[in-house]
């Protein structure tokens, strides 16, 4: 766009006619056109279940919204997506369903979540190139032949191209890790649905694991205990609320003293009512989904082989994806593994980070992505 202005101010930069100028002129309008009418804007999407994040090449993330849909069951229609519909969660009418339309990282509900890629990917392309985009897109390594081919057919609105890369690797590369070197780095991304931790090595996954146990869980824990102890059930998001400001993995004298105050419904008066809830109480209810995780750090350690497992008491691991962010997570895994554990800097933008490195860096970092299976031809659909 500077370029743009610059070429409708000739006082500036063109001041007189000679040869010398008019080459000038030329190649700035030759840089003008390619900005303006970029071949084609490269784009990345993390496809997550509780958010996903779109990063457009040459721009960087364009949109960070919830995975969630409105539906108008009597007109058939999409109400509302992202931030929109995530406030409708739990407050719909008869007629309107707010769906969440991945579950466990995978798609469970194809056309709502067809209808949100379309949504988000033209929110996310405006002033889009002439060709249709590129597509890197991150998925759980864990995902089946038939989930890859669902994901890889609802990325197919309006791509040219869809590249599949394992949300780990994604991970990996957006919280700075070296993937590509020939040293063993461990990444644990706890998202909404899933916890993927996996060892890498020269830009591929040496081993992974996979458990549906993530920060929603965490959130679902809040909730059982708070019927189970207190006799109220809360919904969804404030549950999810509670774990972010008073959730906590490892004791910590002084933040335990911390408290808030938790509306809800009383299940035996069916009346509103309001608790306070102190945040070393809340430990306790959320360790067992927190223990998965754990275990699951621990079983890939035992089976990751000798050489690469030097390299990753030497590095530590990184932690990646919203869960990471949940306080005392990185010392309780430090605390169980004895390895130092790394947050990494914004854990919610990793794998949409890595997603956009790759478009960015294509020729060096294409190796870390699928080949197409499905190319479709010049200029979007
Ligand atoms: N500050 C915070 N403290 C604790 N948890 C948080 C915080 N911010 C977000 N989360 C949790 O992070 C989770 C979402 O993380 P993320 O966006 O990485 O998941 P996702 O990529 O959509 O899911 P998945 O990778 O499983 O498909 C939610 O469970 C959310 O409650
Ligand atoms: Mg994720």
């Amino acid at each position: 766009m500077a370029a743009f202005k610059e070429f409708h101010h000739p006082g500036r930069l063109y001041q007189d006619d000679s040869e010398n100028a008019f080459k000038l002129r030329r190649s700035d309008q030759v840089s003008v056109f390619l900005r303006r009418f970029q071949l084609s804007r490269d784009i990345g999407i993390d496809l997550g279940t509780a958010n996903t994040l779109i990063y457009v090449s040459g721009r960087g993330i364009v949109m960070q919204e919830p995975s969630v849909v409105a539906l108008d069951l009597d007109r058939g229609v999409t109400l509302a997506v992202g931030d929109e519909a995530k406030l409708m969660l739990g407050r719909t009418p008869g007629n309107i369903r707010a769906v969440r339309p991945l579950r466990d990282g995978v798609i469970a509900d194809f056309d709502a979540a067809e209808q949100m890629l379309k949504t988000f990917i033209n929110k996310g392309n405006e002033g889009r190139g002439i060709m249709a985009p590129r597509l890197v897109v991150g998925i759980p390594s864990g995902v089946t032949g038939v989930e890859r081919r669902a994901v890889r057919e609802a990325g197919m609105v309006g791509a040219r191209e869809v590249h599949l890369i394992d949300e780990p690797v994604a991970a990996a590369i957006g919280a700075g890790l070296p993937v590509t070197e020939p040293v063993g780095t461990m990444i644990v991304d706890i998202g909404g649905g899933t916890t993927e931790v996996a060892v890498l090595s020269l830009g591929g996954t040496v081993l992974s694991e996979s458990v549906r146990v993530a920060g929603d869980e965490i959130s679902d824990a809040i909730g059982v205990y708070l019927k189970k102890v207190h006799n109220m059930v809360v919904g969804e998001r404030t549950a999810e609320d509670i774990k972010i400001r008073i959730g906590s993995a490892f004791p910590d004298d002084e933040f335990d003293q911390q408290s808030m105050d938790v509306r809800g419904l009383h299940l035996l008066s069916g009346l509103p009512r309001t608790i306070n809830l102190k945040a070393g109480d809340l430990r306790e209810a959320i360790a067992e989904p927190l223990k998965v995780i754990v275990e699951a750090v621990k079983r890939t350690l035992e089976r990751t082989p000798p050489e690469l497992a030097a390299d990753i008491v030497d590095r530590g691991i990184m932690l990646a994806g919203g869960g990471a962010l949940v306080r005392g997570i990185s010392d309780l895994i430090s605390h169980e593994t004895g390895i130092f554990v790394h947050v990494a800097e914004d854990p919610l933008l990793c794998v949409v980070n890595g997603c956009g490195q790759v478009l960015e860096d294509w020729k060096r970092l294409q190796r870390v992505v699928d080949t197409p299976e499905f190319v479709r031809s010049a200029v979007s659909a």
